[in-house]
């Protein structure tokens, strides 16, 4: 793949956005670093997104409007769904690991969906305390050096962070001390098997991937876009994994 000549800039994307306002094209999908941004350009932002603190879909109203939504939470339960079946997100504690824009989201859309606590773990604690209180109620900040404490009686542990990215060392978290029937999420796909997953693996934890969490964050992007559900063929998945060499 080829690089680029600079890094990714904010002042771009937004006159981009802007040139696409009155219907040019129906809508973006967005990616990091851009789903900042894409929220403060928007002229109107959906509930989901402002308690997200970002937007992963812009869609471009024929008046110039633009709308701003975030489709994260509805990938990362419908992986759980699919991945963890019977999986109950209002049945316990979840341990988010991270505290960057990827954990807001995912602690925000685990709150949403009923989840009765959410304890916040970081590296760096002051960063999760500040997820933790601007998510509101129900989320908790815990630092990472005492994970051990915080994984206990836990029904699902989701890595948020970007330790496990290809060529990173990957997260080194005990896993061990949470329930056997807990969950292990991923939110890296790239690899599809993180050391985080491996390990979770090895213990004989139920696992789930971020590439399930990717396709299915893309789902309701389609139907803005297409007004129609996504098709089930082609198999989205299998084309993923070919192009991601899997
Ligand atoms: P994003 O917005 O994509 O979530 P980010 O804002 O760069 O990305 O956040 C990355 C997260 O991964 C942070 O929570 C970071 O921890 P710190 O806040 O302490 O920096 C976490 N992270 C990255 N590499 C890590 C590692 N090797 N061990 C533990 N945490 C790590």
């Amino acid at each position: 793949m080829s690089t680029y000549p600079s890094p990714p800039d904010a002042d771009r994307f937004e006159v981009f956005v802007d040139g696409l306002r009155g219907g040019a094209i129906r809508g973006l999908n967005v990616t990091i670093p851009f789903k900042e941004v894409a929220l403060s350009i928007a002229d109107t932002v959906s509930e989901r997104a402002r308690k997200a603190a970002a937007a992963n879909l812009l869609t471009f109203e024929l008046d110039g409007r633009v709308t701003a939504d975030n489709t994260d939470g509805v990938g990362l339960l419908g992986a759980l769904a699919a991945q963890a079946p019977g999986f109950d997100p209002t049945a316990g504690p979840v341990a988010v690991l991270g505290a960057g824009g990827a954990a807001r989201g995912a602690v925000a859309a685990l709150l949403t969906a009923g989840t009765p606590q959410v304890r916040v773990i970081n590296r760096t604690l002051a960063k999760a305390e500040a997820v933790a209180g601007a998510v509101g109620a129900g989320a908790v900040a815990c630092p990472l050096d005492a994970a051990d404490q915080a994984l206990q009686g836990v029904t699902a542990v989701i890595n948020a962070t970007s330790a496990g990215l290809s060529g990173q060392p990957g997260l080194n978290v005990p896993l061990d001390v949470t329930p056997e029937t807990a969950v292990v999420m991923d939110m890296v796909y790239k690899p599809l098997e993180t050391p985080f997953l491996s390990e979770a693996r090895r213990l004989g934890r139920r696992t789930v991937d971020g590439l399930e969490m990717l396709i299915r964050q893309a789902a309701p992007s389609f139907e803005t876009f297409y007004g129609a559900v996504a098709p089930s063929e082609p198999d989205v998945r299998a084309l993923a994994l070919k192009a991601l060499g899997q």
